[in-house]
């Protein structure tokens, strides 16, 4: 990191942390960042659901609400993909401020954002200015719809032809209710109806879903038993957790979803269940601050990772670093690629 970047992001973490968030996505519009390609090389090189990604670090979805950044995120972060949203069909403000906390201490965030964000209209209109190759869309619901999965289906509809993947998130813990979506009925219902929504786009897009780390292990195996034969592409495990065990700074009690290090360990173990229970590519994340963490994920079972806490602490070119620690360690090990160590460690965590 440059001396004026070090400076920049010590400038950050003083202010308030969703106000600071707002100026460094600014800062990526502006290029004001330097230009960062994304490290690769043939141990990092991943084949994902018909997408081709230079590395296998993606950045989270929360973290480019409104694709107001992709440009600088594709020049300047060195990602190897990135998952824009929540998204909603109509635009909301989310919750009341302050909405998002940083728990230095704990190297963790708490955020009940609640699906804040500028709804598919203008987010499909900057996707389509970007046409992007490596970007996903994070599908979300309005707070206050009768009809959830009718929300999942507009904005795959609106948004799909100018993405390459979609996820259908059924794991925020700020949306009233929206968990509930993870019982099996009810998954099935709304996948059904996503499913038949993407069958009818002309380019269907590969389609995952996020799930929350507080789920007890039948609800996993449930969970991947319907993703598998549904035909989902994918899982990606975690979202934020609701769990406040452990922690230290005196926002602990903030309600919301917590991420960052005290999610490491318990949605790595969800990753390790699911990936003994479907053969479905699983993307790793939760807790992400270290290439050790990343290649943790791999070996459990990720077939790639995402991370967004850790961008807050340690600036984007924590990216460029997690994917050459990675290739490091992929040599170190005798792994000529990713998908060769997916899954290879993955008893220490059951
Ligand atoms: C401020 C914030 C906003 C988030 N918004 C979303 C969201 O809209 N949709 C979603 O699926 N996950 C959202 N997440 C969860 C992240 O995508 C990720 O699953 C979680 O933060 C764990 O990763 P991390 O420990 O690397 O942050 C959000 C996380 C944070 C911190």
């Amino acid at each position: 990191m440059s001396a004026a970047e070090r400076a920049g992001l010590a400038l950050l973490q003083r202010l308030d942390p969703e106000r600071a968030h707002g100026l460094a996505l600014r800062a990526l519009r502006a290029g004001l960042l330097p230009r960062r390609p994304p490290v690769t090389g043939p141990r990092l090189r991943t084949h994902l659901f018909g997408l081709d990604l230079p590395n296998p670090i993606g950045i989270a979805a929360g973290f480019d609400k409104n694709a107001v950044a992709l440009h600088g995120l594709y020049d300047r972060s060195g990602m190897g993909f990135v998952e824009v949203g929540g998204i909603t069909p109509r635009p909301q403000p989310g919750n009341a401020r302050p909405r998002l906390f940083r728990l230095t201490e704990d190297q963790a965030v708490i955020n009940r954002f609640g699906f804040n964000n500028d709804g598919m209209e203008a987010i499909a209109g900057r996707l389509a200015a970007h046409p992007g190759g490596r970007t996903g869309l994070n599908l979300g619901s309005n707070k206050d719809t009768t009809d959830r999965a009718a929300d999942y289906v507009s904005v795959l509809t609106r948004c799909g032809p100018h993405a390459d993947f979609a996820t259908v998130n059924v794991s925020s813990p700020n949306t009233e209710r929206l968990r509930d979506l993870q019982g099996p009925a009810a998954l099935r219902a709304l996948l059904a109806r996503v499913i038949e929504a993407n069958a009818g786009l002309q380019r269907p897009l590969p389609l995952l879903v996020k799930i929350a780390p507080d789920l007890p292990d039948d609800a996993l195996d449930e969970i991947a038993g319907i993703a598998e034969e549904s035909g989902l592409a994918g899982i990606i495990a975690t979202n934020t957790t609701t769990d406040r065990t452990g922690l230290r700074s005196r926002h602990a009690a903030e309600p919301g979803g917590l991420s960052g290090q005290p999610l490491f360990e318990r949605s790595t173990r969800v990753l390790a269940r699911l990936s003994t229970r479907t053969h479905l590519p699983l993307i790793g994340v939760g807790g992400i601050a270290t290439p050790e963490q990343a290649y943790a994920k791999i070996l459990a079972g990720a077939s790639a990772v995402q991370l967004y806490s850790a961008l807050a602490f340690q600036g984007l070119g924590l990216i460029g670093a997690l994917a050459e620690g990675l290739d490091r360690l992929l040599a170190r090990d005798g792994h000529a690629s990713v998908a060769s160590a997916v899954g290879t460690g993955r008893d220490a965590w059951l």
